[in-house]
Order: structure tokens, then sequence, then C-alpha cells
């Protein structure tokens, strides 16, 4: 039977998530800020949360009305069969979200919602199902435009960023399904030698290395539709046999991370190791290096950089430098990295003048609540001549100069 689902995401990712969905044969793909709402089975929205490299988390329509207060709210709630479902032994948590309500607390709001519930199952049965706010078995989202109520279950449990290899986390990383985000805004192919010059605990290239050796994001993490009584295991076995069988390991690649800290080059070794990537690392494929930004070499002629670079926001002993830092990277891209296309995703507005460089295009991105822009730089080989024109700079080597295009 076919269901109604929404996929979170973060801002700026809606149109590759769409994709993504689309990809697992969802149908009435339909993006808007924050996500995509689409259709399909059970085993669609299965496939969704196993393969998706974008989405949060994906949601399932199980109800859905109009109200104008929280009474409303209740008897909506009230009238929603969720035994079918999840039974009174199961914990449970309630959230509440709002685009334009009218109702003055939302905290209120969840509380009557959380009552009908618990309400509903206590009449049924007399039992009632338990509230735990971190380790929920289901949790039931609530989503409130103007006059209408969305009931879902959330189908992932925990968030899809979490793909269940990360132990250690170096100094502010990125989530996995960002990361996922600059690569294929980036429009990174895993045939491209790939350099994270500033890679802390890996994430950029972890991400990489699983889209190359077609790793499914979820194959190694449990689901919150395993908890529900919908649950189709034969459905899901299946999905996850196929997934299994698409990994390929001999894929040639070339990705390379590099971060000043041996510290964070452990942790991201770790994590690869973790995230099942053993075979890559011991032929190199993968790789990861204690290195200095500001005098690494290129690991190809050609390829690109994807990278989340240090910025003031992130509190830090190194913030006071990252402008020169940034601008002492900048002139090694310049002199070491002609036929390079280099992404970086910074907070800071003003990167491109810190690094003397102007941007080929941006993208506005949310690194949580954190605005964050996406900045593409072209190397390309400049004259050899000594030239004053902003953005072309000489090179002190006497190498040939390289210089951006806008
Ligand atoms: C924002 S963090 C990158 C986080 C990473 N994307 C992740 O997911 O873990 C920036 C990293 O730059 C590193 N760094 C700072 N200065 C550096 C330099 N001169 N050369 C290379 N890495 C540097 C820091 O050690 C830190 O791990």
């Amino acid at each position: 039977m076919t269901q109604d689902f929404f996929a979170v995401c973060p801002r700026g990712l809606e149109e590759l998530l769409a994709g993504e969905l689309r990809a697992v044969d969802a149908s009435a793909v339909a993006p808007v800020a924050g996500g995509v709402h689409f259709r399909g089975s059970l085993a669609v929205g299965y496939a969704a949360n196993l393969h998706s490299r974008i989405a949060s988390r994906i949601l399932w329509r199980v109800g859905q009305g109009s109200y104008h207060n929280e009474t409303d709210l209740y008897d909506l709630a009230r009238g929603t069969a969720w035994e079918r479902e999840f039974s009174p032994n199961q914990s449970l948590r309630v959230d509440v979200t709002a685009h334009r309500s009218p109702l003055r607390s939302l905290q209120f709001a969840t509380l009557r919602i959380k009552d009908a519930i618990v309400d509903r199952a206590r009449d049924r049965s007399g039992a009632r199902p338990s509230i735990d706010r971190l380790r929920p078995d289901v949790q039931v989202l609530v989503h409130l435009t103007e006059q209408t109520a969305q009931l879902y279950l959330d189908l992932s449990g925990e968030s899809l960023f979490k793909r269940g290899w990360r132990a250690d986390k170096g100094e502010a990383p990125l989530k996995e399904n960002l990361a996922a985000g600059l690569l294929m805004l980036a429009g990174w192919k895993p045939q491209q030698p790939l350099l994270d010059p500033f890679c802390g605990s890996g994430t950029i290239v972890i991400e990489a290395a699983c889209m190359a050796s077609g790793r499914a994001p979820g194959l190694q993490r449990r689901f919150g539709f395993e908890k529900l009584r919908s649950f189709d295991r034969a459905a899901w076995t299946r999905l996850q046999h196929k997934a299994r069988a698409s990994v390929d390991d001999r894929v040639g690649a070339q990705l390379v991370g590099r971060d000043i800290s041996t510290r964070v080059i452990a942790i991201a070794n770790a994590n690869a190791e973790r995230a099942g990537l053993g075979a890559l690392l011991q032929r190199g494929a993968v790789r990861f290096q204690a290195s200095d930004a500001r005098a690494g070499e290129p690991i190809a002629e050609h390829g690109m950089i994807v990278t989340n670079p240090p910025y003031g926001e992130q509190s830090s002993p190194k913030s006071a430098s990252v402008g020169s830092l940034m601008a002492d990277f900048a002139a090694q891209l310049k002199r070491r990295f002609p036929g390079w296309r280099a992404w970086l995703l910074s907070a800071d507005r003003k990167l491109p003048q810190q690094m003397h460089l102007r941007e080929s295009g941006k993208s506005v991105l949310y690194n949580g609540a954190l605005e964050c822009r996406l900045f593409r730089f072209e190397m390309v080989a400049g004259s050899m001549r000594r030239d004053k024109t902003p953005g072309r700079l000489a090179s002190p080597t006497g190498a040939a100069d390289t210089t951006n295009v806008p």
C-alpha cells in the first residue's frame, strides 16, 4: 500500500535528497525547505533510510487534520490508531515542530498530544506507555502549520547522520550527511583524486570512500522501524542483502585526508577502519597523513579539494590566526595546485578576501544552526610574468603561477 513520508535534511540539500529518493523508487517526490515529501510502499521508506546519504531522518505520516487549539490536537492524536504500530510496553517520545502555528506554547501542545496517546492506550489496554526522552522505542513527531497538523512516526530512530562508525570526534566534526552533501554539490566523482587538507576526524574522505565503494550508509546501524508492529523483516533483509552485494572494494580511488594534528589523524584512521574501509586503507586508496596544509603537495596532477577549514566561530586558540592560515593555504594552492578545483565550506563570508581569491561559485548551507557558504575556487595555471591584477599572484618560487578565474 502506498504511504506518505517526509524526509528531513539540512537546508540547502533538498534537491540532492530528492534525487536520492527517486533512485529508491519513491514517487510524488516534492522538495520543500528543510526536506522532501515522497510516497511509496513501506519498503521504499526502509530503502530511503538505508540508502540516503543526505537525509537526517525519514518520517512516516500516520494521521493529519485541521486544528485551531490544543483540544483539537488532543482529539486528533486520540483518534489515531497508534496501537497498530506499538504497544503500551514500549517507551515513547513526542516532539512537535511548527511553522506559522498560531499556538502560543509548543510545549503545551506536546503535552496534550502525549496525553492523548497515553490516554488512548490506557483506555484500550489498561496499560500506559512510559515516556523516555533519551532512548525511546518509538518517536512521534507532529508538525504544525497554520491550520493543519501532520502526525508522523519516525522510521529512523537515531538521526541518520549517525552511520554507526564514529567513535571519536576531532575538533568540530561535520555531520556525515552534510559531508556527503558537500561532495555531491561539488559534483565529485569516485574516479577523481580527492584531497581534504583539513580533514579532522576524516568525515569527508570517509563519506567519499563509502560512495566510491558503493557502501550504503545505513548498513551498520539499526532503525526505528525495526521496533514497529508493521516491520516487514523479510523485505528489510532483502534490501540489506542487495546493499551488501553492491559493495565493491576493488574500486580505483585516490582519497587523501590530511591534518596538522597527529591525534586527529589517528582518529580518522580508526573511524575509517570502523566504517569497514580496511581494504581500501590497506592498498592506499584511502590515506590519512599528518601534514600542514600550508605546505601540502598535490596528490595528482588534477583533482578536487573538498574541505571544511577552521573558521573564526569555532572556539579554538587557533581562531585568531585563521585569516593568515587561509592566506598561506591559498598561496600554496596558487603555487602548487594548478588544474585543481577547491570547494571550501566556511561560516566566514570573508574567506575569499582572506585567501585573496575570487570564488567562481558559492551556495548557502547550514551546519546545524550555523549559516555557512560552500565556496568554489578554480586553480588555473597563470602566466610566468609578474602581474599586478588582483587575484593574480606572482610566484615566489618562479614556477608557473596559478590564479583563479571568476
Ligand atoms: C573544522 S575542523 C575539520 C573537521 C572535519 N571536517 C571533521 O569532520 O572532523 C578543521 C581542522 O583543521 C585542522 N588544522 C588547523 N590548522 C591546520 C593546518 N595548518 N594544516 C592542516 N590542518 C590544520 C585542525 O586540526 C582541525 O582538525
